[in-house]
This record gives structure tokens, C-alpha cells and sequence, in this order.
């Protein structure tokens, strides 16, 4: 079930847009629905408050207090269908003049544009422009198809495509980004477990980290299609990860890290780094003459915050925190600190979820404010979720581009 983001303007094609409401929910998805004022004109906003069961955003009746926002964070695609000409160039000028508008800016998600207009204007200089460039930055152009037009009997184009049409290409849109492919072409390096660090060579001192979650991520990226690289502490944990390295300490993980950050695309940083390590290291076993035995400890680096200052533009960094308390107090303070585009952070206090478990729930932050609550779920699930969630973190970057 998908959160489809119906965007509707003037255009007399608005009934075509019924049958799209319909037929999404038929096949089980939900639906909201956008309408400018001009849309209004053509049909009535209950018509499509019945078939969604959902308050319809305009620009006189708002469902939720910055309804703009919250209408573009829930939706997993949007479909402006019928696109006017009006619409179409102001979202390639970046305005938004109006609910409709306003939402498509704040979007996250694909967006598909189905033009419907008079013949003369869709091959219009600027319209066309408008639309190879809406193209160029990510959106996806329907082709508008010959046929009869409000305004004249047949044209070879200027018609909105048929709503089948329009069903089948977001269908694939939203199984592609659910597929085994997702991520194909992507390199991904994770990184999970503790690190040792050695006080002489028999003792160090390490952390809890089964490594469980990382070896997740790793091994549902690799199912997704990435180019996976796994930079694991020492666990014990079975993996079929062509590209793996075993990094003891965190001094070993910092350098195959470092070496090689610019040649990812993602880095999703699972380990459970130690923040100190002995200030000295003893060649000798060290011998227990006296009854107590002190420690000079010193910072480790930091790779997460080393690779948040450090990455490309396009370059997606996360992070992980785990906490005992004030869980997202901590988490948005390693997000701005650490510069991580995402940090996904779980209360370990909490004795279903955590370290050992099989299980997590957790709580991740974007740097542009959004949050979303995984609740609890199998560590492969939450990794999938990371994953998504990173794929759509990459997209818009490079949608910038
Ligand atoms: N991390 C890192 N290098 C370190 C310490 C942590 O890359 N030397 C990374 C971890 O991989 C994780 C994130 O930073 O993605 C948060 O780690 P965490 O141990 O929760 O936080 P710290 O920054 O170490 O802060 P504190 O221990 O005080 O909570």
C-alpha cells in the first residue's frame, strides 16, 4: 500500500482524474488529492473527498494546520494529472503561489506530470522548455497523446493521457523503488560491530555490538543491487559480502575508511566505534602487581563526523545512535554535529530491542527536520526502511545536481 499524492488543475481532462482516484484505491493504495481553484471550476472537491475518504487540500479549505508540508511528507509519489500550462511553468520557476504549488516544492517523492492543454500552447517554445527542463531536474513527463481536445476535434498532442496509462507507469515507478533493483549502480559501504582497542596483547577494551545491524543493511543493499562493501569489528556473524574487511580497532577502520570514502555513493556508518583507547599500549602482558590498575584513555576519531565534513555534495553519510536516554535530544545533536544527512538512533534501555536482539525500533532524523518512527520490527526490516530512506536522500541530491 503506497501514499499516492493526487495533484489536480484546471482542465476540463478532471474527470479523467476520477477514475485515477478510483482505480489507486481499487488496487489498494491510498489517495489525496491537491486541487487548485481553477480545478475547482471543473469539479467539486466532494466528489473526491467520497472516493478518497480524505479532506482535499485547496487553497480556501486546508485539513491540517501547514497542510502543504504534511501532504508532501506523507506522499511516497505525486501525479499532477491534468498538468495546465500555468502549472507546469511555475514549478519549473520554483513558485508557489497557491496549496498546490506550495505542496509540489516541499515534495521529496517522484513526481509524474501528466500535460493536458490546447495543441498550440503544448508546443508552445516555452512550454516545451519548460517541460525538457522539469524532465532534466527528475520528473517524470507523461506523453500527451493525439486525440479529440475541448478546443478542437483531433490535435496530435495536447490531450492528457489515458488514466491506464498513467497507473501503469507510477505502478512501476513504485515497484522499482521497492525492487531488487532499487539501488543498482550504487556503491554502499557500511560499516557494523565494535572496535577493540588494545590496552597489551591480551586485554582491550570493546563495546556490546553484536553487529547485527549493520550485517542487515549490508546484506539487504546487496539484495537491492548496491556494490557493497562491509567494514566489520570482529563478530562472529555468517555473511556472503564479496567486499569485506575486517577492521579491528578504530584506528584500522579509520584508514580502510578514509582511504577509499570518495569512491561511495552511500555510507552508512552501523559500527559501534570506541570513543577511547588506551593512551599507551603495552608490548608485555601487563602483570597484576598492584591491587588497583589505572588507565590513561584518549579520544579515538570520530570517522562519522570525519566523513559528514569531509563528503561530496552528492554523497549521503548516516549515522547511528544509541542511547539509554533522551533518545532524540542526543540523535538531532550527532545529526548537526556529526554534519550526517541521517542518523537513525534506537533506545538501548529498552530490553526488546537493542544490542543482541533480532529486533530494533527505531527513530530516524533528517537534516532537514523530517522524523520518522520505524517501530519495532525484524533488524532486516528496519534495514530496508534505512535503505529506502537513503535511497531517497541520494535521489535528491542528485536531483540538485
Ligand atoms: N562514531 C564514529 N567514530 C567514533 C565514534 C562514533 O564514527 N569514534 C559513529 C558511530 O558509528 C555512530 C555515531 O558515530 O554512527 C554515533 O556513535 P555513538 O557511540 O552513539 O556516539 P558518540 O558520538 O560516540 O557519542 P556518545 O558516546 O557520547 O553518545
Amino acid at each position: 500500500m503506497k501514499n499516492i499524492l493526487l495533484c489536480i488543475t484546471g482542465g476540463i481532462a478532471v474527470y479523467k482524474s476520477v477514475t485515477l482516484a478510483r482505480n489507486f484505491i481499487k488496487l489498494g493504495h491510498n489517495v489525496r488529492v491537491v486541487m487548485t481553484k481553477s480545478a475547482e471550476e471543473f469539479m467539486g472537491v466532494k466528489t473526491f473527498e467520497a472516493i478518497t475518504n480524505h479532506p482535499v487540500l485547496t487553497d480556501s479549505t486546508s485539513p491540517y494546520p501547514i497542510s502543504h508540508i504534511d501532504y508532501a511528507k506523507w506522499a511516497d509519489i505525486c501525479i499532477i494529472a491534468p498538468a495546465t500550462a500555468n502549472t507546469i511553468g511555475k514549478i519549473n520557476a520554483g513558485i508557489a503561489d497557491n496549496e498546490l504549488t506550495s505542496t509540489i516544492l516541499a515534495l521529496q517523492c517522484q513526481v509524474v506530470i501528466a500535460p493536458a492543454m490546447n495543441i498550440n500552447m503544448y508546443k508552445n517554445i516555452t512550454v516545451q522548455n519548460n517541460l525538457s527542463q522539469l524532465q532534466a531536474k527528475g520528473y517524470l513527463i507523461l506523453e500527451s497523446p493525439a486525440g479529440e481536445l475541448a478546443c478542437q476535434d483531433n490535435a496530435e498532442a495536447g490531450r492528457m493521457q489515458e488514466p491506464d496509462i498513467i497507473i501503469e507507469e507510477v505502478l512501476s515507478i513504485l515497484n522499482k523503488s521497492d525492487s531488487a533493483d532499487m539501488l543498482k549502480g550504487l556503491k554502499i559501504l557500511v560499516t557494523a560491530g565494535g572496535t577493540r582497542e588494545y590496552i597489551d596483547p591480551v586485554r582491550y577494551i570493546t563495546n556490546c555490538s553484536s553487529g547485527k545491524m549493520g550485517y542487515a543493511i549490508a546484506e539487504e543493499s546487496q539484495k537491492m543491487g548496491a556494490n557493497v562493501t562491509l567494514v566489520s569489528g570482529i563478530t562472529h556473524i555468517k555473511h556472503n559480502i564479496n567486499n569485506f574487511y575486517e577492521a579491528e580497532t578504530s584506528k584500522d577502520m579509520f584508514h580502510i575508511i578514509s582511504s577509499s570514502m570518495y569512491d561511495y555513493d552511500i555510507i552508512i556508518m552501523a559500527a559501534a566505534v570506541s570513543d577511547y583507547r588506551p593512551k599507551e599500549f603495552s608490548q608485555q602482558k601487563i602483570k597484576k602487581h598492584k591491587d588497583t590498575f589505572t588507565i590513561d584513555l584518549v579520544k579515538t576519531i570520530d570517522i562519522l563526523s570525519y566523513l559528514g565534513h569531509n563528503k561530496r555534495h552528492n554523497q549521503v553519510v548516516i549515522g547511528f545512535a544509541a542511547e539509554t536516554d533522551n533518545l532524540a535530544m542526543y540523535a538531532e545533536k550527532k545529526l548537526i554535529d556529526k554534519k550526517a544527512d541521517m542518523i537513525a538512533g534506537n533506545d538501548i534501555s529498552r530490553e526488546d530491542i537493542g544490542f543482541n536482539s533480532d529486533d530494533n525500533d527505531m527513530l530516524l532524523l533528517f537534516s532537514n527536520g523530517n522524523k520518522i518512527n520505524t517501530g519495532k520490527l525484524p533488524k532486516h526490516e528496519i534495514a530496508k526502511v534505512i535503505l529506502k530512506e537513503s535511497f531517497k536522500l541520494y535521489q535528491s541530491k542528485a536531483k540538485v545536481l
